[in-house]
């Protein structure tokens, strides 16, 4: 039963890995879904076939409300609300790892506990329960509970230092004398506390960051607890969601034009963080009607599309490819740049686009489109904001300073699609909207568009 048992988990794994290198691509990513969840299905199967387990009963009422619970929510939460959604599943994965490897230290009776095994227990409480209040203060940010500012204090990051020191103390006493109980609880307290401290004086446009790094803590935080169960299925997959959790990161680390280090320690945004722009400049916008900006597309050879969080928002995804499909049947050159950090979650603007089948050579990555706006007639912004504010160059103080951003200012004319002039998720006033070449076209994305469609047909 073992050698079935290892070689159900080794076929489990490889599904695992397959299922990962499809989700690379947009064009493979349904099947690589589908992969990694047949791995998933075969090593529960497995795992539930294991003779040592005398009762199903919790097992079914667990998988029963779980299944449910994942079920509404996945039908529930809007694309838009991925990020608190992803924050929630990273904290529950944290917390159940501390649970098993804390139920599996009650199941031997303590004092039986060999040292290594020792060892990974306190890891896995350690990551486990700073993974799960660090998640939950994640959530609590982006669902707009509590303040999405930087929280600071005088002395946290050595209060942090401390209470990690604490950890390796007790984890070190622990290791020595695995009867002493009292070590272990005194280390999840600790860890849970440090979670929220690691993540308060975290904010604004570094979220992202920090929710793959808790991603990748909760894959690290199940691998420890695969050594505290001997189980290998759960080392694999958790290492598997350690490494591409962290590589997740370091690619938003980039995409911010940030170090690690300094999203992690640096409380960007502190100084501005009200979450609207304190200018007070009588500046001037110039307003067009869908009208007026069907002529200006009439005139062009080349548009670039960029999307942002407005168009998750208001769901224009499909409109706006019509609206592309009428001016390409006009002989105008469309593309679509994508910004790394747009929209609420990696990858958010290639689903939405996907979703209304947009081709995927249409889709250009921000590195690759860049240079060629300065050649563009048309920009059309749809609800795109901070992902296209100058700012982010020379304002030192801005929450999305260093940030790369689309060059969009460089192109001929510019046309922007939102409701209002208010920020984005920064909170950081954009002097694009006050540009001569740009056009203000008010409204929601979607009545905006298809109003824009009517135009153009009627040309
Ligand atoms: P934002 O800067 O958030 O701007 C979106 C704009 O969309 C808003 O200014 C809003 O203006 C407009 N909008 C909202 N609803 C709309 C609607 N129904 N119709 C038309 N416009 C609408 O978006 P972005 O440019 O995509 O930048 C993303 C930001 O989110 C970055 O700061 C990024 O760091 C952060 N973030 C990203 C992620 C990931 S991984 N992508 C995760 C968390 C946070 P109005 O209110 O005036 O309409």
């Amino acid at each position: 039963m073992v050698t079935i048992t290892n070689i159900a988990y080794l076929i489990a794994a490889v599904l695992f890995i397959l299922g990962l290198k499809n989700l690379g691509s947009p064009k493979t990513a349904r099947r690589g879904n589908l992969l990694a969840m047949l791995g998933m299905l075969l090593a529960i199967v497995v795992t539930l076939l294991d003779k040592s387990i005398l009762d199903y009963t919790y097992i079914i009422a667990g998988m029963v409300i779980g299944a449910a619970i994942g079920a509404v929510a996945a039908k529930k939460v809007e694309m838009t609300q991925m990020p608190q959604m992803v924050a929630l599943f990273n904290g529950f994965g944290g917390i159940a790892s501390a649970f098993v490897a804390y139920s599996e230290y009650i199941h031997h009776g303590g004092h039986v506990f060999a040292m290594d095994t020792s060892i990974t227990l306190v890891l896995s409480l350690l990551i486990g329960m700073v993974t799960f209040t660090g998640s939950m203060i994640a959530f609590a940010k982006l669902q707009g509970l509590m303040t999405g500012a930087p929280i600071v204090f005088p002395g946290q990051k050595w209060l942090n230092g401390l209470l990690l020191l604490a950890v390796v103390v007790l984890g070190v006493m622990f290791t020595m004398d695995a009867s002493l109980e009292v070590t272990l609880i005194v280390i999840v307290a600790i860890s849970a506390v440090l979670g929220v401290l690691s993540v308060i004086p975290i904010g604004g446009a570094d979220m992202p960051v920090v929710i793959s790094l808790l991603n990748s803590y909760s894959g690290l935080a199940a691998a420890a607890t695969g050594f505290v169960l001997s189980n290998n299925v759960l080392i694999i997959s958790g290492a598997l969601v350690g490494a591409s959790g962290i590589i997740l990161t370091q690619i938003m680390c980039k995409a911010m034009n940030r170090s690690l280090a300094n999203v992690l320690f640096a409380a960007v945004g502190t100084a501005d963080s009200s979450g609207t722009s304190k200018s007070t400049e009588k500046k001037t916008v110039t307003e067009y009607s869908a009208e007026d900006a069907a002529l200006v597309f009439e005139a062009a050879q080349s548009v670039i599309i960029v999307p942002g969080y407005g168009l998750a928002v208001a769901q224009a995804q499909h409109v706006l490819q019509e609206l592309a499909e009428l001016l390409e049947e006009k002989g105008i050159e469309v593309r679509y740049a994508i910004h790394p950090v747009a929209g609420r979650m990696p990858g958010h603007m290639n689903v939405l686009l996907a979703e209304a089948n947009v081709p995927y050579d249409k889709l250009v990555e921000m590195d690759d489109i860049n240079d060629d706006f300065q050649n563009t007639d048309v920009v059309l912004v749809i609800g795109a904001n901070d992902v296209i504010n100058p700012a982010a160059r020379y304002k030192k103080d801005s929450p999305l300073y260093g940030m790369p951003i689309l060059n969009v200012d460089k192109a001929r004319s510019i046309m922007i699609v939102k409701r209002s002039l208010s920020p984005g998720f920064a909170g950081e006033d954009n002097e694009l909207f006050y540009d001569q070449k740009t056009m203000m076209l008010f409204g929601d994305a979607k009545k905006m568009v298809t109003e824009l469609v009517k135009e153009v047909k009627e040309l």
